[in-house]
């Protein structure tokens, strides 16, 4: 038995977007045929994601220097308290699905964001001697991921910001094993648009299977 977590970073749902369209559709198919696995849905839009900011670089300070939980402001306890809920709920999870637009040439701020919250020394990674070393292994995960353009392949591919980052990402945490579902080209071959959603569709409900 392995939980999923399954990460949206959209505003919109699935009618209205190829990559939340696509998710879901892997997302069922996921459910079909992994019935005993749990699923834990996070939707970055509705969730609540501090920023580091002042009160998160305070909060870590006193935590550093001595302080107690308790001795830290309100807004610090909050923020530090929840920047340790999204890691741990990362950690629990054993395969991941990351579900993002592409927006110049990455995916939106919130998922840097969240990136942010669970980058953290101890639980995701630890530092030694010979630099960082990740401590999730044996964990899997996929990013479906919706362009207007062709970034897999052809003259665009090395400017694709967001899934290369995010790949090193999950190798920094020690999960190799990450894939991209491009469901891309649609602004420029708008044309083809409904095959190209329909084929990743597919697609993803093949890797389901065997994700
Ligand atoms: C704010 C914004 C920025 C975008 N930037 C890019 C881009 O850099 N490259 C690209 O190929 N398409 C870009 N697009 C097009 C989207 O990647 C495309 O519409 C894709 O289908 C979005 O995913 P979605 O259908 O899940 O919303 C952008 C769209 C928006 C709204």
């Amino acid at each position: 038995m392995s939980t999923l977590l399954y990460i949206t970073a959209h505003p919109h749902d699935d009618r209205a977007s190829y990559s939340m369209a696509v998710g879901k559709a892997f997302l069922d198919a996921y459910r079909e045929n992994h019935p005993g696995d749990p699923i834990v849905t996070l939707d970055l839009y509705k969730a609540y994601i501090p920023h580091i900011d002042t009160d998160v670089f305070s909060g870590w300070g006193k935590l550093r220097s001595g302080s107690s939980f308790d001795q830290l402001s309100e807004e610090e306890k909050k923020k530090v308290t929840r920047f340790g809920e999204l890691t741990d709920q990362f950690v629990a999870g054993d395969k991941y699905v990351f579900v993002t637009p592409m927006w110049n040439f990455s995916f939106p701020p919130v998922m840097k964001a969240y990136i942010d919250t669970i980058c953290t020394a101890g639980k995701t990674f630890k530092y030694t001697e010979n630099g960082p070393v990740g401590l999730l292994t044996g964990k899997k995960a996929l990013h479906v991921y919706a362009c207007g353009g062709i970034y897999s392949e052809g003259p665009a591919a090395g400017s694709d910001f967001g899934s290369p980052y995010l790949k090193t990402i999950m190798s920094f945490f020690g999960i190799p094993s990450f894939e991209t579902l491009y469901v891309e080209g649609m602004a420029q071959f708008p044309e083809r648009a409904e095959q190209i959603k329909q084929d990743a569709i597919k697609n993803a409900q093949e890797k389901a299977r065997t994700f």
